[in-house]
């Protein structure tokens, strides 16, 4: 007989296409010694009642109360570590200053390790809270306390993939935040990712060096060409921000003569396992050198309505066959939840469709077919991220990890609106969608382990 680590029964809600929610009604998941979904079970197969009355009294078999759901757990595609420690301050102004008198001088703090221990371990624990079980982090340019947040990661059993940040040019950069010159740039990150493969080798839900030029007005061509390089050397993943905002979209169309996608493309930084924030101004060449290439959106909703001067069209991108998953971009958004994030993605793309200028005649007003769905938004939180990664995550499926919320809609601080014992469970799912807080997410889990539990 084959030996489980966990077995779980009940509920879950899990995504088979960007629009489809499938609800996996008191189906039981059978988990192995790697923290993966060996079979899934419905209740009208024939072996369903002999795997219950074998396995439903052991240790490891977990049934969902009355009122509690599985969900996968997200994957947060893009979160700067450090700026958790500004969270909610400073979004008033433009991306540049913000950048300059806020960002960098609380990111060049993070040389202090006793002060990154804090904040990187704090926020790996919130983000867990919230039901992020996979990151792609920005920590900073320091090469120590970027390895430090990849430890924290692997100690507290999240999936970790972690960048040092390239920002070279002395042009550019302050004196006080930036990297030495382009040589020590390259080498530190090849450092730095020797260093996390070594950490992999013990972290069973794995952590991940990332190629992070942190974006190109950062950084010297040498450097983004060193990169792109260190990318094919070791096959990592590599993150950058691209075509953001009018100003960064703009820049980079003064330096290089094209938008930031071709330019990226140029030195080797897109691929399938590229993920580039934001890229709210792609145009229709850029979103197919994304599709062919393989390379992703990590669509940042709240950040967006801060510093991208636009709603970036989800719902066109899509279309386009790109892979798109959703970041919360901690501190350019404040909230490090991804279900505050997938509300924020589909009222920013009901306002693109309608459009905001009301003395505009209303056929003028808006971008038609734009808008997105709470299933999308899920899709983009789920099985999206894992998509844009190009990991076995984001689904409750037969060999994908078990990675998984349980949501307890029945917790007295928290109870979520339900009031027919047979309420339909699509609407149940979208009650938990717009409604669901950190209270109500009462367990999480990573390659099978248990990393977070609600304390009362
Ligand atoms: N572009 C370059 N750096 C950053 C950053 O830290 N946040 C955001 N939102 N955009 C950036
Ligand atoms: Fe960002």
């Amino acid at each position: 007989m084959t030996e489980y680590t966990q077995i779980f029964k009940g509920t879950a809600f899990s995504s088979t296409s960007p629009k489809e929610v499938q609800t996996l009604k008191d189906y039981l998941f059978f988990i192995n010694a790697d923290g993966t979904i060996e079979k899934v079970v419905a209740p009208e197969h024939i072996d369903y009642q002999t795997l219950l009355d074998t396995y439903q009294d052991n240790e490891n078999f977990h049934q969902l109360a009355d009122g509690q759901y599985f969900l996968p757990g997200f994957i947060d595609l893009h979160v700067h570590a450090p700026q958790w420690a500004q969270s909610g301050t400073a979004l008033d102004i433009p991306l540049y200053d913000w950048l300059n008198k806020y960002t960098f001088p609380i990111e060049s703090k993070f040389s202090d390790l006793d002060f990154a221990k804090e904040v990187y371990e704090d926020l790996v624990s919130t983000l867990l809270a919230n039901g992020t079980t996979t990151s792609l982090y920005f920590a900073t340019v320091h090469k120590e306390a970027s390895l430090l947040l990849a430890e924290i990661c692997a100690k507290k059993g999240q999936r970790g993939l972690v960048g040092k940040v390239v920002m070279d040019d002395p042009e550019q950069n302050p004196d006080f935040y930036r990297d030495a010159d382009t040589q020590t740039a390259l080498a530190d990150t090849e450092e730095f990712i020797l260093a996390v493969k070594e950490l992999a080798k013990s972290t069973k839900q794995g952590v991940y060096p990332v190629v992070t030029p942190r974006f190109i007005p950062s950084c010297t061509d040498g450097a983004l060409k060193g990169l792109g390089e260190l990318a094919a050397k070791y096959d990592t993943h590599v993150q950058s921000h691209c075509s953001e905002s009018d100003w960064e979209h703009g820049y980079v169309q003064d330096r290089f003569k094209k938008n930031d996608a071709f330019a990226l493309h140029d030195f080797g930084l897109l691929g399938d396992k590229s993920v580039m924030a934001h890229s709210n101004f792609l145009n229709d060449a850029d979103a197919e050198l994304f599709a062919e290439t393989g390379t992703a959106v990590g669509h940042c909703p709240i950040s967006n309505a801060y510093f991208a001067n636009s709603v970036i069209p989800i719902a066109h991108l899509h279309s386009k066959g790109v892979d798109i998953g959703l970041g919360s971009d901690v501190s350019g958004g404040f909230s490090p939840s991804l279900f505050d994030n997938a509300r924020q993605a589909v009222m920013s793309s009901r306002m693109l469709e309608d459009g905001v200028n009301t003395a505009l005649a209303a056929e003028k007003r808006g971008v038609p077919n734009s808008r997105i769905t709470i299933n999308e938004a899920f899709y983009l939180a789920t099985a999206g991220g894992g998509e844009s990664l190009s990991l076995p995550i984001g689904r409750l499926e037969e060999n994908y990890t078990w990675d998984a919320q349980i949501i307890d809609t029945k917790i007295a601080s928290a109870k979520l609106p339900i009031f027919d014992k047979n309420e339909d469970l699509n609407d149940i799912f979208q009650k938990i969608m717009y409604l669901v807080r950190p209270e109500n997410i009462s367990e999480v889990w990573v390659q099978g382990n248990k990393v977070h539990e609600r304390t009362k």
